[in-house]
């Protein structure tokens, strides 16, 4: 299975509902892909900077509203502390994060890149979240445990990564284009010129875990990306390190950011350098990074898994809601923040780096 056929895969999904083999033998994993709208955009960073009012930098949030500035894994139930999601799959109180991007005009001032929903599905902003399981059945993916969490990505990276695990893709004006997820011309770099159909950021999560640990202190060295054959196809494929030897279901994050409104280059710079930035300050595109704290209700992700569910729905093992239902689920700004205006500086760009 190539990520070129994903688009394919994704309109075929829909008359199949799981993954499968179609014409050209190419073989789908069963995956599910959802839409989760935006909880709140709010300087927290409960996984990194647990406590912290005021994160160093903003991020875009999703998913259940038990979310605030400590979510202490001792003592935080996402579950039971929530009463509802931004995600439009019912069951799932889980949240997701990212960086924001933002524009930078040419007189220094910064504006927030609007969020759109991903190809064939509703909301407002947010992030299209994947879970996926194993091509061949049965589905052997072990879900993940109450107080599991993640991180992918480094905020404070300035380099190339040697893993392909964030990338930047630039859309055409219609539809997607059907190329390899995070191979050329797929980017950890921002893109260098105006994208028709805005930014889409990619973040993929490893597949491999200990078995032990929820978390580790740099909320990664409990999990690892698999390596050999098929290791940077889509889902959990090739061999996880006897180190790391229980497979996980991949995740899988995709956020479609909107420049369309900053695609006049006479507002580029005037070195014909590209003018986003992410909330870290870095306008490389290296320091995009994924945050994850599981919250499924009980074995609601694992039945989904072994049933091989797909897509954004799947009756009979998964409870749904509708996307208006999800977007009545947001929470307020524990750090007020100015989300709209022209910003003379980056939120929290204020505090030392
Ligand atoms: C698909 O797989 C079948 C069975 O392995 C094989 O007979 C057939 O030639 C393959 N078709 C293509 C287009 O590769
Ligand atoms: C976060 O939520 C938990 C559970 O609802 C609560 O006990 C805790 O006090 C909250 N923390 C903050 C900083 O709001
Ligand atoms: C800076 O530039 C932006 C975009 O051109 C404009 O909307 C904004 O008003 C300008 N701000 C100032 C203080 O000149
Ligand atoms: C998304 O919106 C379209 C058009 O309104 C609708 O047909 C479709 O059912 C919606 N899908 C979801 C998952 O809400
Ligand atoms: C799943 O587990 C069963 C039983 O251990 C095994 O026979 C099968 O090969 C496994 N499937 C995959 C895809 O690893």
């Amino acid at each position: 299975m190539q990520w070129k056929y994903l688009a394919l895969a994704l309109l075929v999904e829909r008359a199949l509902g799981q993954g499968g083999t179609f014409p050209g033998n190419i073989t789908i994993p069963p995956m599910l892909r959802f839409q989760c709208s935006q909880l709140v955009v709010e300087r927290l960073d409960p996984l990194v900077n647990p406590g912290l009012i005021g994160s160093p930098h903003i991020h875009q949030i999703v998913g259940g509203n038990s979310f605030n500035a400590s979510m202490d894994p001792a003592t935080h139930d996402l579950v039971k502390d929530s009463t509802c999601t931004s995600c439009t799959f019912a069951d799932d109180f889980s949240n997701y994060w990212t960086a924001v991007l933002y524009f930078k005009a040419r007189n220094g001032t910064f504006k927030r890149v609007p969020q759109i929903p991903n190809l064939m599905l509703n909301g407002t902003g947010g992030i299209t979240v994947y879970y996926i399981a194993q091509t061949v059945a049965p589905s052997n993916v072990t879900a993940f445990k109450p107080g599991f969490r993640m991180l992918v990505g480094d905020a404070a990276a300035t380099n190339k990564q040697e893993q392909r695990k964030t990338c930047h893709r630039c859309m055409p004006k219609d539809g997607e284009n059907l190329w390899l997820n995070c191979a050329s011309p797929d980017s950890q770099e921002l893109p260098t010129a105006p994208c028709a159909g805005g930014i889409r950021s990619v973040i993929t999560f490893p597949t491999c875990w200990d078995g032990k640990n929820l978390d580790s202190p740099d909320h990664k060295s409990h999990i690892a990306y698999a390596t050999g054959a098929g290791a940077t196809d889509v889902g959990p494929t090739g061999v996880c390190p006897s180190s790391h030897p229980v497979v996980i279901p991949q995740v899988m994050y995709e956020v479609v950011w909107d420049t369309r409104e900053f695609n006049d280059k006479s507002i580029w710079p005037a070195d014909g350098s590209q003018p986003f930035v992410w909330s870290t300050g870095d306008s490389e595109g290296y320091s995009q990074h994924g945050d994850y704290v599981f919250g499924w209700k009980d074995d609601s992700l694992q039945k989904a898994m072994d049933n091989r569910c797909t897509g954004d729905a799947c009756p009979g093992t998964m409870k749904t809601q509708t996307t208006e239902e999800a977007l009545k689920c947001t929470v307020p700004q524990t750090v007020n923040q100015d989300l709209e205006g022209w910003l003379t500086e980056l939120p929290g760009g204020d505090l030392p780096h």
